[in-house]
């Protein structure tokens, strides 16, 4: 349990992963406890590249909870951020009523202040609600010392936050019941399993901000027959094949799988009415490229997937990357000045052959993509111990705004 310091404050500081699904969630049949129409599989990814901080601080000296999301002061009174808040602390109380003393010092009825940032650029467009709020889960069950199933929690802040609640390779299972104990997530393999696979992150340069999740998967769910069709009499069959692929680490499998589950996402999204468009220009020439880079070596190398948004997730093996990853650079030519177009895990520059280059026929796209993250899966939650990392100071507020 942590202490309260001298100055009244008690402060716990965790960091948890984004997660990116290959067999994806789209709909919810209870959108208040957030219970999905099918079940879902993704590959929790690595901390180094891309994770959320959160502190919380405690202190009987508080007027009332207060959030800030990088930097900046938010809205406390979003129902999903008091779900979280009410289970943990519902949770918090069972367990002191069930005889638990070790948390008797931490006052429940104490107000909190919580601080939230990434490692990475929020406008990317990558998911952060997943990492946000299973941060906010993990970080709050340390505070009181509440332990066991969180990801029911994680799942009332946002559905895919259950699945960043472990590491490696992870399943939501829908579950059946009307209140949601049985909708969490659990790990299938964990992230040493497979330690070949990479995940490369290709940040499309989009112009707008496309339709949120929730209120996109809400749409699909009034007005898509594909979506019915997909959740009752697809997924079931596929979760099953990609536990499989993922165990036998059947890479052909797994990315045939991937791609095809992403597909149909999308065309659900067509389907939706009025429809809903994630994938732009450069994501199809994204699509296109992959498909003839596998046809031209006669087998599946890189697969993609693609969320509610127009950046493309390629999974890959090791030893794959530093091609991939020229090929990439051919069709989509970064900026002359550059910067930094390759993020995480190193690449060594290669020479594309021509035969590789000629077998895609995709028109080059100068600045299609922003930027390269390189990185692989990794594990679940931690606890940061070195004080000097907490996120709020001595006197509870934060230690950086802007
Ligand atoms: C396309 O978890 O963001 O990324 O539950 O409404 O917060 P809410 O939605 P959210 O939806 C994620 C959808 C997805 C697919 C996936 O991650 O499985």
């Amino acid at each position: 349990m942590p202490e309260e310091s001298r100055h009244n404050i008690t402060l716990v500081t965790c960091t948890a992963p984004v997660n990116i699904a290959v067999i994806k969630y789209w709909g919810k049949r209870d959108e208040d406890l957030i219970l999905p129409i099918n079940s879902s599989l993704s590959v929790t990814l690595h901390q180094d590249q891309l994770k959320t901080t959160t502190t919380v601080a405690s202190s009987r000296h508080f007027k009332e909870d207060r959030i800030w999301l990088n930097g900046k002061e938010d809205n406390i009174n979003q129902p999903r951020l008091q779900s979280c808040l009410r289970e943990i602390r519902r949770l918090a109380r069972k367990r002191r009523s069930d005889g638990d003393v070790s948390t008797e010092s931490l006052g429940l009825s104490h107000k909190v202040h919580i601080c939230s940032v990434n490692n990475f650029p929020t406008a990317a467009g990558l998911a952060s609600s997943a990492a946000g709020y299973a941060c906010l889960v993990y970080t709050l069950a340390r505070l009181y010392g509440v332990e066991g199933e969180l990801s029911e929690v994680a799942r009332q802040g946002s559905g895919s936050a259950c699945r960043s609640m472990y590491g490696g390779f992870v399943q939501w299972r829908m579950g059946e019941r009307t209140d949601g104990k049985d909708s969490v997530a659990e790990q299938v393999e964990a992230e040493s399993h497979w330690p070949e696979l990479r995940v490369l992150i290709l940040v499309v340069s989009a112009e707008r901000k496309p339709v949120g999740s929730t209120a996109g998967m809400h749409t699909s769910v009034e007005t898509s027959l594909l979506l019915k069709h997909r959740a009752d009499s697809v997924v079931p069959g596929r979760m099953t094949e990609m536990i499989s692929a993922i165990r036998q680490r059947d890479f052909a499998a797994f990315g045939e799988l991937t791609m095809k589950d992403s597909n149909q996402f999308h065309a659900t999204c067509l389907d939706t009415y009025p429809p809903i468009f994630y994938l732009n220009d450069v994501s199809h020439r994204i699509i296109r490229m992959v498909h003839c880079y596998n046809a031209h070596y006669g087998h599946t190398r890189v697969a993609y997937t693609f969320d509610a948004g127009p950046n493309a997730v390629i999974y890959t093996l090791e030893e794959h990357v530093d091609e991939f990853v020229q090929v990439v650079k051919h069709f989509f030519p970064p900026e002359n000045n550059g910067g930094q177009f390759l993020k995480g895990l190193s690449v060594s520059p290669v020479s594309l052959s021509e035969e590789v280059k000629t077998a895609i026929a995709v028109e080059p796209t100068p600045k299609g993509i922003s930027y390269i993250i390189n990185t692989k899966a990794g594990p679940g939650p931690c606890m940061v111990e070195e004080p000097s990392l907490h996120l709020l100071g001595a006197d509870g507020l934060p230690k950086q705004t802007v």
